[in-house]
């Protein structure tokens, strides 16, 4: 039933994995039957946190019934509460409120751009900025305009100008791009989640934020996926110590309970842009400022990084453990992680996410031939082990 009124109303943009969900608390989620799963993929990342946590959820509710929007026209008394909190929580002067990943990154290009004409002195209209292939940043026009995936880009042009696309994880290609003097930034995410989370090799991220250095170009960092306690740190820039000129943050960042997304950045970066060159109706409106401010302190109180951290050891060699010859290579960190999938017998990726399904595991394969792992990070060593029973249990059936 709720397949099929998707299917007649709804724009067919999504091929979601056939199970309707009604229900979630923690690490679970629940079909319209009752039938209980893990959930593996919790929304992309973005709950981190657990589904339902009740300290975010108390504070949504709260503010709801007390205020819910002004627009920026006018001050509210929640607003810079919020972002007092979050610039001191990351370490950042300035941060600047938004809903979506995609309008994260597109605010951070705009602000990339600004701040090559204010302060690098670009001439005018022709900043550029580097990207990577294999890239995933979002869905708008500009952030497409980056993608080297066909799918993503295919009868969407014309695109917008001033992006140089080079390999990921591919130092000798960034310091040549880097030698355009127009050049004001590099927008990077520290493990590519999209791509099927490609990690890069060791210290990638700390010699090329070395180069931008050198060439006076704004390291970007999308932590939109990567961000906030998923692989093991709060953020994977962190695993390197980088810290980025322009931080990137959504999805986890309201555990998952409503569209809350920040760019970060200090003053001289982030005051180029001024009254009326920029924003949102919804952007740091008084319920996504308790909720982020919730759903970051839920990050902290529980420790999620340590236990992302730890439970993403014993997932990795549990799945490696399992020895399938479905199972090709076991990468990611924290509890940010993926399975490379070979077909037997006819069978994908899709084929194992199903059984999973049957099994009581939801995840999703990206590109076809990869299954991500990335369940809540309240998850303790007694459910990573059921999980991979089932995972295990799955995968055999194959044989
Ligand atoms: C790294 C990264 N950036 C941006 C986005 C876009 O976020 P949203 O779907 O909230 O626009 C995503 C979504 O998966 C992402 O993984």
């Amino acid at each position: 039933m709720a397949m099929d009124l998707e299917d007649r109303y709804g724009a067919h943009n999504y091929h979601p994995l056939p199970v309707v969900l009604s229900k979630g608390q923690g690490v679970y989620m629940w079909d319209v039957e009752g039938k209980r799963y893990f959930d593996f993929l919790s929304a992309y990342s973005a709950v981190n946190q657990g589904h339902c946590h009740p300290k975010i959820i108390s504070a949504l509710i709260a503010q709801a019934q007390t205020l819910e929007l002004t627009s920026r026209a006018f001050y509210n008394d929640v607003l810079g509460v919020y972002e007092k909190f979050i610039t001191e929580y990351f370490g950042y002067e300035r941060v600047l409120p938004m809903n979506t990943g995609a309008e994260g990154d597109e605010t951070a290009l705009k602000l990339t751009r600004k701040w090559a004409y204010k302060v690098k002195g670009v001439p005018e209209n022709q900043a550029k900025i580097i990207c990577c292939e294999n890239n995933f940043h979002g869905r708008t026009i500009s952030v497409i305009s980056m993608s080297t995936d066909p799918q993503a880009t295919n009868d969407f042009g014309p695109f917008t100008p001033g992006f140089i696309k080079i390999p990921y994880n591919d130092l000798n290609a960034l310091e040549k791009a880097l030698e355009d003097p127009t050049v004001a930034g590099f927008l990077v995410e520290p493990i590519q989640g999209e791509a099927g989370v490609y990690v890069p090799d060791a210290g990638y991220l700390k010699k090329a934020w070395e180069l931008c250095k050198s060439k006076n170009v704004l390291f970007i960092a999308d932590e939109v996926q990567t961000g906030i306690a998923r692989t093991g740190k709060l953020l994977a820039c962190d695993w390197e110590g980088v810290r980025p000129d322009v931080l990137i943050l959504g999805k986890a960042l309201s555990g998952g309970v409503y569209p809350v997304s920040a760019v970060l950045a200090d003053d001289h970066i982030m005051l180029t842009i001024k009254p009326g060159e920029h924003g949102s109706t919804f952007g740091g409106n008084p319920i996504a400022c308790r909720v982020g401010i919730a759903a970051l302190e839920v990050i902290r109180d529980e420790k999620l990084a340590e236990n992302a951290y730890n439970m993403g050891i014993i997932f990795r060699e549990e799945l490696e453990n399992i020895k399938s010859p479905m199972v090709e290579l076991v990468r990611g960190k924290g509890l940010l992680n993926a399975a490379v999938i070979k077909p037997v017998n006819g069978k994908t990726a899709w084929d194992v996410c199903l059984k999973m399904r049957d099994n009581g595991l939801l995840a999703k394969p990206t590109h076809d031939h990869i299954i991500r792992f990335a369940p809540p990070l309240i998850i303790n060593e007694e459910q990573v082990k059921e999980a991979v029973e089932i995972i295990r249990v799955s995968l055999k059936s194959f044989e």
